[in-house]
């Protein structure tokens, strides 16, 4: 089963590919789009050891030109020192601005390769090859590219869309369960965003897509993509509704900036708590009946993600004055997004920060 969700995006539309075995195709399906200088593969580590052969074998395959980048794995290579050995690497053999970068990791490899593909010779083709399930279903589309500041996540960047997106499955199978899990929470978002069917269909085969079935994480993924393309092809620059991805993140990334962005909490297991405090935020504002709150984190639960912060980042105070930080500040006010119910969310600019504060302090307490 090969699935194809477009993003709409005119001239700089593309393609997203979500299927079994699309690694061996995936030559097929970039040679169209390449120029003759060929690509660079850009990757970590650990997914050269396990997939890199199978990619390079495609790309030779369709005749492609290529010669690859191997980084460190994890997130202390998505920055600034890293970027400037990548730029030079990619600028040291001659790169042609038909020259294209191809992104072949999860998260920090397709921020990093794209946020170097947009700044070098001003801005090269890229492509993303995306290896982990958070990857697939958020990162790899939407062309958010960047790196991190000393100063905070992600706070260097550009938009900067790819050429084509190569989701294969099977990759999944090699992620450890706790990275599955973690990207499953960016997926139930989507249906708590605003596709409320969806998030009944995971409440119901959640499980078994989490065990690894490949029809279930197909139909999952690209009903993931369709909604997320969705909301990009509306703001692709965030000047509104894309904000509505952000679902769980502003609880979320204050949790984290609490553990340290380290191997505590990952990205995902705290946007699954900031979910649930997000829905437990709009019953208490009185916007959303508390059984969809109950729902959110009976679900999460069960599929084994936690829903209530650790016990080492639940200090109040200390989570209000790093959402006070949050790049999504606007104004001097934090900006949440809050639900009417299951697929009814919307940004909220207004919200008042004890309210937040009381919800934190709930969290510490229980
Ligand atoms: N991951 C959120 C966005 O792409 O806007």
């Amino acid at each position: 089963m090969n699935e194809i969700v477009r993003v709409p995006l005119g001239a700089r539309g593309y393609d997203i590919h979500i299927g079994s075995g699309l690694i061996d195709r995936a030559g097929t399906l970039i040679a169209p789009l390449l120029g003759a200088s060929g690509a660079v593969v850009v990757t970590d580590e650990s997914v050269a050891s396990l997939h890199l052969d199978r990619l390079s074998a495609s790309l030779d395959q369709a005749g492609i030109a290529h010669r690859t980048i191997v980084l460190p794995p994890g997130e202390a290579s998505k920055g600034l020192e890293t970027l400037g050995r990548l730029l030079d690497d990619l600028l040291g053999a001659g790169l042609e601005r038909s020259t294209a970068v191809i992104a072949f990791g999860g998260g920090v490899i397709g921020d990093l390769a794209g946020f170097a593909a947009a700044v070098a010779l001003r801005g090269i083709p890229f492509i993303q090859v995306p290896t982990t399930l958070l990857a697939q279903v958020d990162s790899a589309l939407g062309g958010k590219t960047g790196i991190n500041s000393r100063h905070g996540k992600n706070l260097i960047g550009a938009f900067h869309q790819p050429r084509l997106v190569v989701s294969d499955v099977d990759l999944l199978d090699s992620l450890p369960v706790r990275q599955r899990r973690a990207g499953y929470a960016e997926v139930v978002k989507y249906g708590l965003i605003d596709r409320p069917d969806f998030f009944t269909w995971l409440e119901q085969e959640g499980a078994a897509l989490l065990a690894g079935d490949s029809e279930r994480l197909i139909r999952a993924i690209r009903t993931s993509c369709e909604a997320k393309a969705a909301i990009v092809a509306a703001d692709e620059r965030e000047a509104g509704a894309r904000a509505l991805l952000n679902l769980g993140h502003t609880f979320g990334h204050a949790l984290e900036a609490e553990t340290g962005f380290g191997d505590t909490l990952l990205h995902g297991e705290a946007v699954a708590i900031g979910m649930v405090m997000a829905f437990d935020l709009s019953v208490r504002l009185g916007l959303c009946p508390a059984a969809d709150a109950d729902r959110v984190r009976r679900h999460l639960a069960a599929v084994g993600l936690p829903v209530a912060p650790p016990r080492e980042c639940r200090r109040p105070d200390a989570l209000m004055a790093h959402m006070a930080r949050d790049k999504k500040v606007a104004d001097g006010r934090i900006t949440f997004v809050l639900a009417r119910g299951i697929g009814k969310a919307f940004v909220a600019r207004d919200i008042d920060a004890a309210a937040a504060a009381a919800i934190l302090a709930e969290a510490a307490a229980a």
